[in-house]
């Protein structure tokens, strides 16, 4: 693109209603924010699932770890090889019943990271068409073959496995929890990545934290092994930031020496850390407590805006999208809300297909009963 087109295709994004801006929000306590002129909101569009981001004995670890320096000074393999951060790696590896865990600098870099070091260009990778931007976008800068796959269409996806013929290696890749329709991926995959001899790789984003009884994720919820890469990041239900790969020691070892991801980006620090471990074993200390919160949560929150016959779609997880087709809708409903203490995220193509513009909300653990009523009525009274 030339610089001097850009004022151009700024205009046109603002004449689409496409043009979006940072607004700042201070999170108050795990559920309400307020913005810069002080105004009050309950928070629906956070993935701060079980509101570690505002438990006392997360903060009170990040506290502590500030004394190790507020930055790592350097990528893992030279300076910033900071205690926490191995710390985590166990803790996640024996969360995740694998041999070992490496951690990225986020999620989206994660996916990049295993995509770049592990797909080559002999092999080919067969990715749900909902999959997240981030295994899009490391489809993309892989060397190999991707082949897009109906959304859960397990019928497709072996029609695809049976077709495309390689010498390499065959990688099935998949959201665990769909991010913008809070569906799971089916168990299916594992009876498919064993029949053709593919590698299956999940990413647990939405779903460490989230589903399971003990919210270990998609293996947990499907009750069953077999998946070889599970990834997953620090900043949803884990209160941080960052994103992690657990599996086999040599796959982790791998990531750590070809990677480009891992290698060239300065690590997060110890505080960051610090706050993931610490929330990841109060989850394992208390997974009752959250896990059951969460889920009443979203059963409820589900059930208000069903009664009011609000076009809601069905899942077990706590992202609730509700459709309005046009994209106007969506917006409106969106900005109604948010004039009213409401936030949540108005979602439009390119992010869903067009004519599915959607309204999604996310509940946590972190919401009062009041704060859910509060917002189901203003959703409702808008929506109509
Ligand atoms: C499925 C999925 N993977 C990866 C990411 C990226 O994670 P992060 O925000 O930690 O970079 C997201 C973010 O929403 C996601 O939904």
């Amino acid at each position: 693109m030339k610089i001097k087109d850009i004022p151009q295709k700024l205009l046109e994004i603002k004449e689409e209603d496409r043009f979006r801006q940072v607004r700042d929000l201070r999170m108050m306590t795990a559920s309400k924010g307020i913005d810069r002129s002080g105004k009050e909101y309950i928070v629906f569009n956070s993935n701060d699932y079980l509101g570690m981001t505002h438990e006392p004995e997360v903060q009170e670890a990040a506290r502590k770890a500030i004394i190790y320096g507020t930055g790592s000074g350097g990528a893992r393999l030279t300076s910033g090889a900071v205690f926490e951060l191995s710390d985590l790696e166990r803790e996640l590896a024996s969360f995740k019943h694998t041999e070992d865990a490496v951690i990225f600098n986020t999620g989206y870099m994660t996916n990049l990271g295993v995509l770049y070091a592990l797909a080559g260009l002999t092999d080919v990778i067969f990715s749900d068409e909902l999959n997240h931007a981030s295994i899009v976008d490391g489809c993309r800068i892989s060397k190999a073959k991707v082949v897009v796959y109906k959304h859960s269409d397990m019928r497709d996806l072996e029609k695809k496995l049976q077709e495309i013929k390689t010498d390499g290696q065959k990688f099935i890749y998949t959201d665990g929890v769909f991010s913008m329709d809070g569906d799971v991926a089916l168990p299916e995959l594992i009876d498919l990545k064993e029949k053709y001899d593919a590698c299956l790789i999940v990413d647990d984003a939405h779903s460490t934290g989230v589903i399971g009884e003990k919210g270990h994720g998609t293996s947990e919820y499907w009750g069953r092994n077999g998946i070889d890469i599970q990834v997953g990041t620090l900043s949803k239900a884990l209160g941080a930031e960052g994103g992690f790969v657990a599996s086999t020691r040599n796959i982790t070892d791998y990531l750590r020496n070809c990677s480009r991801p891992f290698i060239f980006s300065t690590s997060i620090s110890s505080v960051t850390g610090a706050t993931a471990l610490a929330a990841l074993k109060l989850l394992e200390r208390e997974p009752g407590r959250f896990m059951k919160k969460l889920h009443d949560n979203a059963d409820y929150m589900r059930k208000l805006l069903k009664e009011a016959g609000l076009p809601i779609v069905d899942a077990p997880t706590p992202i609730i999208p509700i459709i309005m087709g046009e994209e106007t809708k969506a917006l409106r409903l969106a900005v109604r809300c948010r004039e009213q203490g409401v936030l949540l995220s108005a979602i439009r193509p390119p992010s869903v297909p067009k004519g599915t513009s959607r309204i999604r909300l996310t509940v946590t653990a972190a919401h009062t009963k009041e704060e859910l009523e509060r917002a189901a009525a203003v959703i409702i009274k808008n929506y109509r």
